[in-house]
């Protein structure tokens, strides 16, 4: 700006500065001169003359309002020989303008300019901190954007004095208000209790170490509320008396409450799996387990069914078996008593009777297997059983083995055939004693058990009776088969693979099992079930009366026998008894006799029989003669467990001897019952008494002896 209105003063100093590379304008007045003094204007030169008179508090005000950075450089010519004058006028224009440079004219051209340049320069210098100064402004005006956007408070610590300066945010975040005058104090007391020492411990670290101050903790609101909270700071030192803290903080409750959810799923998750893995684990052992046992219930099933037809299939050929040698024995026995001064056929009859009553042996136990062997229970101790036995197993055995008997003192009754149980108890002894060739030990123990129901058992309370050995046991496929008939492992004719098939019939027919466990080398553990029965013990049966063999009296006997070989050889037994028989094959006919009026004194009937079975016949005939005393013979135990008349059985086959005894035991319980029998037979059957022979016993024609 150049400011020169007298002569040609403005005219050469602007050719001056063009000269110099200078552009410059020059103002027409004094008000043109005071609105250019802004920020962009480079210098000014102007005449001293020209500025005397003017009133320069404008000017003042505005170079007073000028930014921290600008002072605007002034160029003031001068005269010479006035410099008299100039004192008072300098140092007003000096304290006006600040910035001043006098020169005096006429002034060489090259001084002008030098001083020019000068004043530029200046002018540059400021134009140039100006602009730093700008950008530092525009740099913290953007930290201070990012810092707001990231929601960090910056804050600052001075170690020395402990005071503290906030940034509204960082205040927020530790719910500090007030904001000048906040201390050390005051941050820490913001912070939870329980996290307090640990700040601590880090702030007086990063003191002494200058490390970095790194921590998240707890702060608790004027509220009460709980926040979450991350600094981080460094150590600024300015001198060694003046070190601070310098650095933001930031809110991280949204964070820290997330982490905390998320550990907590972590942590139920990881139950939560452990658990669903136990879940699976537990439901596939279950499944397998089902399987399994499955897997056994259909084997069991399939030995059962096997069992089951074979011994239907055994129990069939050996009740046929049975009525054959029930023939063979009977006429044998006849033909003993015949040729009995014949010493030769004697020898061959015995032989032949021999055979046959080996065969009748082998017969039984085939219909025991197959359930069909009649049986005489009665309600009986297990205990007193095996104690009774007890001399007799000791002498199978042999004294290599040591036989130890693990008893109750009482145990509930079961129903059983005491000689059959016997029976397949020592059969048991002897398996085990043949398990055990070098000795060893025999137990047989006896307890109660409650069963679940299975295939083979109804649930319930059961006595057990165990046999168990030390022997050499059985592997898996005997085990299976051990119970079949006829299997055996024991050399040619020393066993004939019946024992446990004739046990496991035996109990099955008493309504329990027979169960055998065993373990190659360790031994066998065999046990019979036998259901507890509700019903009293037997009274101790009367000794029978022993059988004279020669009949007392004669008798008309009625036989009653589908079996043609069977009536024939029971036919041919009584007659040379002495008996008048009449033999018959069917119960209608038999029942055709007994309408008539026929002497029958007693009958032999056989039970299975097709059309009408022994004891439907029975019931009929009792029917047209009450009290006819009756014998049911049969190699069958499919007989009904009670049937509404109570006959007395005889199974087959059977000798003359035992037929006779039979018939006399009969009679003579016949005779016994007689005065009460008589009154029933005369109040049930009141028709009868116009039979033509004397009734006396129960009907019962008695011809004298
Ligand atoms: N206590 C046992 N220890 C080892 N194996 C046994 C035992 N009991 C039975 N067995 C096996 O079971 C098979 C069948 O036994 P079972 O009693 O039915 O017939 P057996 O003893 O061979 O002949 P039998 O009893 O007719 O004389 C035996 O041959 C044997 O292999
Ligand atoms: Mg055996």
């Amino acid at each position: 700006m150049i400011y020169a209105p007298a002569g040609r003063d403005a005219a050469v100093a602007a050719a001056l500065l063009r000269e110099a590379g200078i552009a410059s304008s020059v103002c027409a007045d004094f008000s043109a001169l005071e609105r250019s003094l802004g920020d962009d204007a480079g210098f000014v030169v102007a005449t001293e003359e020209a500025l005397r008179d003017e009133d320069l508090r404008g000017v003042a005000a505005r170079l007073r309002a000028q930014s921290a950075w600008s002072d605007l450089p002034f160029v003031v010519l001068t005269r010479r020989g006035e410099g008299t004058a100039r004192a008072p006028d300098g140092t007003r224009l000096e304290s006006v303008l600040g910035n001043v440079t006098f020169l005096e004219r006429p002034f060489h051209p090259q001084t002008f300019i030098s001083v020019a340049r000068v004043a530029a320069k200046a002018r540059e210098r400021q134009f140039e901190a100006r602009a730093r100064i700008e950008e530092l402004r525009e740099g913290e005006e953007r930290l201070r954007t990012a810092l707001l956007a990231g929601r960090l408070g910056p804050w600052e610590l001075n170690l020395a004095t402990g005071s503290l300066r906030a940034s509204p945010t960082f205040e927020a975040i530790m719910g500090l208000g007030g904001g000048d005058g906040l201390t050390r104090g005051d941050l820490l007391r913001a912070v939870h209790r329980d996290d307090r020492e640990r700040v601590v411990g880090a702030l007086d670290g990063a003191a002494a170490s200058g490390a970095e101050y790194a921590i998240e903790h707890r702060v608790v609101w004027p509220d009460g509320s709980l926040h979450w909270a991350d600094f981080r700071a460094r150590v600024v030192r300015k001198s060694a008396h003046d070190a601070r803290l310098v650095g933001v903080a930031s809110e991280i409750t949204d964070r820290k409450d997330a982490e905390h959810a998320l550990r907590a799923v972590n942590e139920t998750l990881e139950e939560r799996v452990a658990a669903r893995t136990r879940e699976l684990r537990d439901a596939h052992a279950a499944v397998l387990a089902e399987i399994e046992q499955r897997k056994r219930a259909e084997d069991d099933l399939r030995q059962v069914q096997k069992l089951e037809t074979l011994g239907q299939l055994t129990g069939g050929v050996a009740h046929d078996f049975n009525n054959l040698l029930m023939a063979v024995i009977g006429n044998l026995d006849l033909l003993r008593k015949r040729f009995a001064d014949h010493a030769e056929a004697m020898r061959l009859v015995d032989g032949a009777l021999r055979g046959a009553q080996r065969g009748a042996a082998l017969t039984q136990r085939l219909l025991m297997f197959a359930r069909r062997q009649e049986l005489a229970t009665e309600p009986g101790s297990l205990v007193e059983l095996v104690r009774g036995m007890a001399d007799l197993i000791e002498r199978s055995v042999g004294a290599q083995i040591d036989v130890r008997l693990e008893l109750p003192a009482t145990v509930p009754l079961v129903m059983l055939d005491t000689n059959q149980i016997e029976l397949a108890i020592l059969n048991l002894a002897i398996n085990a004693r043949d398990a055990m060739p070098d000795g060893g030990v025999l137990t047989i123990g006896v307890d109660t058990v409650e069963a679940a129901a299975d295939i083979e058992l109804a649930a319930g309370a059961y006595v057990r009776v165990r046999v168990s050995d030390t022997g050499h046991g059985m592997d898996e496929q005997t085990l299976r088969k051990a119970v079949e008939p006829f299997f055996s492992t024991k050399e040619l004719g020393k066993g004939t693979g019946l024992g446990l098939s004739m046990i496991h019939g035996l109990a099955a027919q008493l309504h329990g099992a027979l169960r055998l466990s065993s373990e190659v080398g360790s031994g066998t553990r065999a046990e019979i079930w036998l259901p507890v029965t509700a019903e009293p013990a037997a009274e101790p049966a009367k000794a029978p009366q022993a059988a004279s063999g020669a009949p007392s009296r004669t008798l008309s006997i009625l036989v009653v026998d589908d079996d043609e070989l069977v009536a024939f050889s029971t036919a041919n037994m009584l007659e040379d008894l002495g008996h008048a028989v009449v033999a018959v094959a069917s119960a209608r006919q038999a029942l055709d006799i007994l309408a008539g009026r026929d002497p029958v004194d007693f009958v032999v009937t056989d039970y299975a029989m097709p059309g009408m079975n022994g004891v439907e016949f029975a019931e009929r005939a009792r029917q047209l003669r009450p009290g006819l005393p009756m014998l049911l013979v049969s190699g069958y135990a499919d007989l009904p467990q009670r049937s509404p008349v109570d006959l007395p059985r005889l199974g087959k086959p059977y000798h003359q001897q035992q037929l006779a005894a039979e018939i006399e035991r009969q009679l003579s319980a016949c005779e016994l019952r007689t005065p009460r029998a008589q009154a029933f037979a005369d109040e049930a059957a009141p028709g009868n008494r116009g039979v033509d022979h004397e009734v006396e016993c129960n009907g019962r024609h008695r011809r004298p002896l």
